[in-house]
């Protein structure tokens, strides 16, 4: 549904304010320059090469991949997954703009966040309150026998859950919380028959959750001692998405050290903490996902992985490298001998250990070859052999040569054999890989011509390609130059394809009203499928030196491609007026 509430002056004043390189800046780090465009790395689909373009003079983004493209307000609605309204409120409260009043609109849901995330911010604080009262003792007893200290109790807003039904219930009713709001935040659950609810949280050391924004989104509660669960987490509600969230990261994203840490429990992140490790994250009780994967990729280029020292912690781990390695994030893997995770390692050796654990820790193909080691008997030449293949096949996926050469010798000196046989080996593995790459390109390269004319979105699909093809020059110069429109006899009714002519009209309203036609505004008039696929008109490149000629031969392939399908449809008419007299005559 597209939404027209907002005035266009209002639209493009927000969008003056929030230019787009900084607002994409601060979720997609823009490496490359190439002619006028910044490329990065796509946040909205896995790549390793930039595809993800930000068109500073336009104030627009496109993929070239994924084809998702807009204007920054489209940008902030997918990547915050907010509405249109939503995302214009995000902006303007980004900028110190004002909304405009009456234009409340579609205003519900943001208002529902809004009080979601007080209510959060409101249990945060008496959590913490709880703590220091004389109820709390034994939240302050489990937190000294932890050897949490207070200043990570501050830092972190841990808090205490009463061991009581209805201690929070209570108390955010009478901060004016409704029912509703505590079932829908996940911090309450209703009585079994009827009326009343009660607290979700209860007995238990509560670790707020903090988006990067610096929001509370919800709860992690651990039984203090013993039990099950131990963990009990915030379900999901309209704030809380465990698989898109990371616990510390709204610290950790400040860290100077470089990487990240990558932790299992919140237990483990505190600690890290408190031993100066302040880049310490984890994932909210389930293995680490896509999304938080990507969400780690804009804050680092590196990751250590510092998981359980157990057979599910290396599993995880082992997964992790390969999430990581879709998006070009580096990963070394720590080898804990003798503790069970990094809480527990720190507590028994110290934090110089465990920096000295960092700094001697395994890139993530020193870990696998390791790994695969573990997997075979080298006493026996069979397995011996087996292993070198997988290993030569794990080194043959390096891109740098000096790399390959590296471990190539490192592996010859330890499994005893020739280092030559073993580098054919690994060229024999490179071209395996090469072969399929290229293939995969290849076909990709395929689609995305057979893309370039056809609109992605399959609702929009052109009619008449060449007549499409031409009424985007048409659209992509107007756009540049409405002056072109002076003596243009075209009429949107001309256009084959129903969106581009609904783009025509609105410019040349423009052009007769002398105001320009900003992306911004864009946003609120179409469908975001409509508008990546404008976007992605707009970007191609148009030639304005020869605008009047071009223009020209555009309103000419458009003219003939009409005539021929009159002429298409005259023929089709009569024959089936022949029909209809032979009709007659049989
Ligand atoms: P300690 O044993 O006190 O060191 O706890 P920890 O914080 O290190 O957590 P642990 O390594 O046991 O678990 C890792 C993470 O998995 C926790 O931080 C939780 O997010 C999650 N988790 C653990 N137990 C449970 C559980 O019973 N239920 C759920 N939902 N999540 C759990
Ligand atoms: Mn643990």
């Amino acid at each position: 549904m597209p939404y027209v509430e907002f005035s266009e002056s209002f639209l493009q004043e927000l969008a003056d304010r929030n230019d787009i390189v900084d607002v994409v800046g601060s979720y997609v780090r823009l490496t490359k320059r190439s002619g006028a465009n910044l490329f990065g790395l796509c946040p909205f689909h896995n790549e390793k090469t930039p595809s993800f373009s930000v068109a500073p003079d336009r104030q627009i983004y496109h993929c070239f991949g994924c084809g998702k493209g807009g204007s920054v307000i489209s940008f902030i609605m997918e990547i915050e997954n907010l509405s249109f309204p939503d995302a214009v409120a995000f902006l303007a409260r980004r900028a110190g703009m004002e909304l405009p009043e009456g234009n409340s609109g579609d205003r519900e849901q943001s208002r529902q966040r809004e009080r979601l995330l007080a209510l959060n911010r409101e249990a945060a604080r008496f959590f913490f309150a709880e703590l220091t009262r004389p109820g709390g003792l034994p939240a302050q007893n489990y937190i000294r026998k932890r050897q949490i200290s207070l200043e990570m109790v501050k830092r972190f807003g841990l808090g205490f859950a009463p061991d009581n039904f209805y201690s929070l219930t209570n108390a955010m009713r009478a901060k004016g919380f409704t029912e509703q709001e505590l079932i829908t935040g996940g911090l309450a659950n209703a009585n079994k028959g009827g009326k009343g609810v009660h607290d979700v949280f209860r007995n238990r050391l509560m670790f707020p959750v903090i988006d990067i924004r610096g929001n509370v989104i919800g709860f992690s509660g651990r039984i203090l001692g013993d039990g099950e669960p131990k963990y009990l987490n915030s379900r999901e509600t309209p704030v809380f998405n465990k698989s898109r969230n990371l616990f510390g990261l709204n610290l950790a994203k400040k860290s100077k050290s470089g990487y990240l840490l990558l932790a299992e429990g919140n237990i483990d992140v505190v600690s890290l903490h408190q031993a100066g490790f302040d880049g310490a994250v984890a994932s909210l009780g389930t293995s680490l996902t896509p999304d938080q994967a990507r969400l780690i990729s804009r804050h680092t280029r590196e990751v250590v992985i510092a998981y359980d020292n157990d057979g599910a912690g290396q599993k995880a781990a082992q997964r992790a490298i390969g999430i990581f390695r879709d998006l070009d994030v580096s990963v070394r893997v720590l080898q804990m001998e003798g503790a069970k995770d990094p809480d527990e390692f720190i507590k028994a050796k110290g934090s110089d250990a465990f920096r000295a654990l960092i700094e001697a820790s395994k890139s993530d193909v020193e870990y696998r070859l390791r790994t695969a080691e573990g997997h075979y008997d080298l006493g026996d030449d069979e397995q011996k052999v087996a292993y070198l293949k997988e290993a030569a096949g794990i080194i043959a996926q390096l891109e740098s040569p000096v790399e390959r050469e590296v471990y190539a010798m490192r592996l010859a000196d330890r499994a005893g054999v020739d280092k030559a046989v073993l580098r054919d080996e690994i060229n024999r593995g490179r071209k395996k890989d090469y072969y399929r790459e290229k293939k995969k390109e290849d076909r990709d390269a395929a689609r995305s011509l057979s893309r370039s004319v056809q609109p992605r979105d399959r609702n929009l699909r052109y009619e008449n390609e060449r007549s499409a093809l031409a009424e985007e020059g048409v659209v992509r110069l107007m756009y540049c130059d409405p002056t072109l429109f002076e003596g243009v006899t075209l009429e949107p009714e001309d256009f084959s394809s129903p969106l581009l002519g609904r783009v025509y009209a609105l410019l040349r309203e423009r052009a007769a009203s002398h105001s320009g036609l900003s992306p911004a505004v864009l946003s609120g008039m179409f469908t975001p499928e409509e508008e990546a696929h404008i976007t992605e008109v707009l970007n191609k490149t148009e030639i304005l030196a020869n605008a009047k000629r071009a223009l020209a031969d555009y309103i000419g392939v458009i003219r003939s491609e009409q005539q021929a399908l009159t002429a298409q449809q005259d023929l089709r008419a009569f024959a089936a007026s022949q029909r209809n007299k032979k009709g007659y005559g049989g």
